[in-house]
């Protein structure tokens, strides 16, 4: 088992990766977090994999576990889910000494852990992520949140778990289409902080794709490092942790205009095209460097395009960010594959430029 340890000013803790959940009540244990109330929140997908198997690990060091599933879906990560989870710990009195144990991909994780961050001003909480995305970014850093009038996350809370317990095995039933979402965020650590590990995930595309174990876990384990060191450096987002929103400012815009039509990983991954060509219109980029990138968005099935809308509807809905203030633009740019630069310089027409090369006949 490896352990990576999360260093913020709130919280340190620790993030296992193993490729089974046999040491997961040794894990409960070194934390102090068996002999408490156990709520375990999953969703309807992930119950019919791995609920019965984490109801039989967790009912041996506790007997009171009691299980909240919701539906699967973005559209249920809202206030109406929360109401009910409340509902839930109340009628299963979970007190101050009760853990929520998430079990999930981000959806879950988000919701799971602003429950507990909300409820009685605050219990403790572990995540168990069992979607790419969930295991290599959300699970980790402590954002918890829920969507609200289709402003997503616009209600939430940084709050930080007792640990987070992947089992890189849970992959094994997750929808390809979704695991190549995950991926996008797994290319992004590359391309913002780790050149190698970039051509790792490019040159290793195939095995990844097959799910071999050994370079999963290498992989997981390398997107934990890299997203655990910007947290415990900045946790709550003043500057460092901005760099994870590569591929984000134009990703979300195409995310909010589709209406969730594309995975969040895919707007990501044409977001962060046009944030290639914007690093190359800056003198960073090379036309090599930004071919290699597509290429390897492409090895995971990663749309590069779109068809849809037009770069003025685009460019108009980056205001509507919440990361954008005093109407000034935030772009995270490439200064070479493995490196990059926050910048507010751009102007409007660099940035139209750089949403028409995401347009298939540019
Ligand atoms: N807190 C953060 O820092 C942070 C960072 C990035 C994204 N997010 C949030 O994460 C969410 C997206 O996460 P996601 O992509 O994991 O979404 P998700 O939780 O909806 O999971 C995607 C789908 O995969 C299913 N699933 C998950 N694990 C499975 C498994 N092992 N086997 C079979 N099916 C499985 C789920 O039921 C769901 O249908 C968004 O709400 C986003 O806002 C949060
Ligand atoms: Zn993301």
């Amino acid at each position: 088992m490896e352990k990576i340890r999360v260093e913020t000013n709130s919280k340190p803790y620790n993030i296992w990766i193993d490729n089974s959940f046999d040491l997961l009540l040794d894990t409960f244990k070194a934390c102090n977090c068996h002999q408490s109330k156990l709520c375990i929140v999953t969703d309807d997908n992930v119950e019919k994999y791995h609920l019965k198997s984490i109801q039989s690990y967790l009912s041996q060091i506790s007997d009171q576990v009691s299980t909240f599933v919701f539906p699967y879906g973005e559209e249920n990560k809202n206030l109406q889910t929360v109401y009910r989870l409340y509902e839930h710990f109340i009628e299963h009195h979970l007190d101050r000494d009760s853990i929520v144990v998430a079990l999930g991909g981000g959806v879950t994780g988000d919701l799971a852990g602003f429950a507990a961050a909300s409820y009685m001003r605050g219990i403790r909480y572990v995540q168990i992520p069992t979607s790419l995305l969930a295991q290599v970014d959300s699970s980790i850093g402590g954002k918890t949140g829920v969507d609200f009038m289709k402003h997503k996350n616009c209600v939430g809370a940084f709050w930080q778990p007792e640990f987070v317990f992947i089992n890189t095995q849970t992959l094994g039933t997750l929808p390809e289409r979704e695991l190549n979402a995950g991926m996008a965020e797994v290319i992004k650590h590359g391309l913002i902080h780790d050149a190698d590990y970039f051509y790792f995930v490019m040159q290793n595309h195939e095995a990844i794709k097959n799910l071999d174990s050994k370079l999963l876990e290498q992989l997981i384990r390398r997107s934990c490092e890299i997203k655990g060191d910007v947290v415990s450096k900045d946790e709550k987002e003043n500057g460092l942790r901005a760099t994870l929103n590569f591929g984000h400012t134009i990703g979300h815009a195409i995310e909010r205009l589709l209406d969730f039509k594309l995975l969040h990983g895919e707007c990501v991954s044409i977001g962060m095209v046009a944030a290639a060509y914007l690093s190359s219109h800056m003198g960073y980029l090379k036309e090599k460097d930004i071919e290699e990138i597509k290429t390897c968005l492409g090895y995971y099935h990663l749309p590069l395009t779109l068809k849809e809308l037009s770069p003025e509807v685009i460019y108009d809905e980056l205001f509507y960010d919440k990361k954008t203030k005093n109407n000034v633009l935030k772009f995270i740019v490439l200064k070479a594959i493995g490196s990059c630069e926050i910048t507010t310089t751009s102007t409007k027409s660099d940035i139209l430029h750089c949403i028409e090369t995401i347009y298939p006949n540019n």
